[in-house]
């Protein structure tokens, strides 16, 4: 099992590529299954979750070619030979239940095991499995499995009202949906721009689809969907991570493909924590507008408001910023699991249900940390990146999953970070 050791240090300048976004990538993927002819995504990110979701789809017959390093994922579903998504793979990526809407709706049966809880949370999948059942389909538990069955004639269109926003329950629904007889309308659908990637990619598939990036999303189902090829959307959420490194070290950083629109309540914020973002065709170029970054409140929300996936990233950077700041996690229960870390280097942090409570110090102190999600994870190689010291973060396979050359890409600026074995 490898570390990753960043040294504090001086600012940082440069240019950071921004991947294609593993969100986008995990449900585009599964919409292979919806059609019998090749899907080819380029711009695709290099990460585990995406190995892994090229497993479980190899595991239900599909054939997933890794060209161009990784960049150009080609599908086919043409033979599909299996129904079930078995716990083995689920278990590692929750991911995984995206494939049960297209499978239902292509196949009229699945077998997908039920992901369980996780660290950030419960993250239970009634609301993908309400989705369906307005499509008509007859789900029975059992076994630690989700045992879908379309009616005979397949799926139908369906209201669909989801009591509070789930991006994957939406994807799964909006899959399905395409291949059910008649219209299905989508109400408290997510907005996320991930949603809006993968209803393009659907559309130049052949699929019939309108209100995307609105909370009503209308789908009227196809006989078919033909095949297509579809650039992966930039990814938001490394590009806000990264946008967050020059704030916490010093210096000025571009991130290439970076689009404000992809993240705008994130900018927002981090304006008024006292940083400068400029947008241009090359990318977002981000510093510190003048002095020491202030502190501010912030409450995580579906989008189009501030992601909970940056929510970790932001306290890593209001952790030494003037003033005291409460960080409200209003997705997930438990999403804190840096805060004990980053107290570990020093960081005054209160958590009380789910706010914490940040009161900046002049420095963090580096230190042995380790994590146990991924996002939790690059909250520690942010705060790394400016305490004194050197901070060793363990568990990196956490950050594998999400993160491409995060090692590669910060030295690209100028921090001192390397990767190594870890001992023993
Ligand atoms: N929820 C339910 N029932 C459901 C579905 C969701 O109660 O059937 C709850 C969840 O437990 C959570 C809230 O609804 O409290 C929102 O969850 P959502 O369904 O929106 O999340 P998700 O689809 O499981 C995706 C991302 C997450 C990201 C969230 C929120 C992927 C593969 N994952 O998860 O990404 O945090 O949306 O934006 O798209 C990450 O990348 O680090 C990550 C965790």
């Amino acid at each position: 099992m490898d570390s990753i050791i960043v040294t504090g240090g001086g600012p940082l300048s440069g240019t950071i590529p921004i991947a294609g976004a593993k969100n986008a990538c995990l449900t585009l993927m599964p919409a292979t299954l919806l059609s019998d002819e090749p899907l080819t995504l380029t711009n695709a990110p290099r990460l585990s979750d995406i190995r892994t979701m090229s497993q479980l789809l190899g595991s239900l017959g599909a054939e997933v070619s890794s060209l161009s390093d990784g960049l150009v994922l080609a599908m086919s579903s043409h033979d599909l030979n299996g129904e079930r998504a078995d716990y083995d793979i689920v278990r590692k990526m929750r991911a995984s239940i995206l494939v049960l809407g297209p499978l239902l709706a292509r196949q009229g049966r699945a077998v997908v095991s039920l992901p369980g809880g996780c660290a950030i949370g419960a993250r239970p999948v009634d609301l993908h499995l309400k989705a369906l059942e307005a499509m008509g389909a007859e789900l029975e538990l059992r076994d630690g499995y989700v045992h879908a069955k379309a009616p005979s004639g397949g799926l139908h269109g369906g209201i669909v009202d989801f009591p509070f926003v789930s991006v994957g329950a939406t994807e799964n629904a909006l899959m399905a949906a395409t291949l059910a007889r008649g219209t299905t309308v989508l109400k408290n659908a997510a907005q996320e721009p991930e949603i809006v990637d993968l209803v393009h990619c659907l559309q130049a598939m052949g699929a019939q689809i309108s209100g995307e990036g609105t909370d009503t999303i209308e789908i009227q189902g196809v006989d078919r969907l033909h095949g297509a090829t579809h650039r992966v959307v930039t990814d938001r959420i490394e590009l806000g991570t990264y946008m967050l490194a020059p704030l916490v070290a010093g210096g000025e950083v571009t991130l290439g493909g970076g689009r404000r629109n992809l993240l705008d309540a994130f900018c927002t914020k981090i304006e008024e924590a006292g940083a400068e973002v400029t947008e241009s065709d090359a990318g977002l170029t981000v510093k510190r507008a003048n002095g020491p970054m202030q502190a501010v409140d912030v409450e995580t929300q579906p989008f189009p408001g501030f992601p909970t996936d940056l929510q970790a990233q932001m306290m890593a950077l209001l952790c030494t910023a003037q003033g005291t700041s409460v960080l409200e996690e209003k997705i997930f229960e438990n999403r804190f699991m840096h805060a004990p870390e980053l107290i570990r280097m020093g960081a005054e942090i209160d958590v009380h249900g789910g706010h914490a409570t940040v009161t900046g110090v002049d420095k963090l102190k580096g230190a042995p940390v380790m994590a146990t999600d991924l996002r939790a994870s690059v909250s520690l190689i942010l705060a790394g990146l400016a305490a004194q010291g050197e901070t060793r973060v363990g568990r990196v396979y956490h950050l594998d999953r999400g993160y491409e050359h995060v090692v590669a890409k910060l030295r690209g600026v100028g921090a001192n970070i390397e990767r190594v074995k870890e001992d023993g």
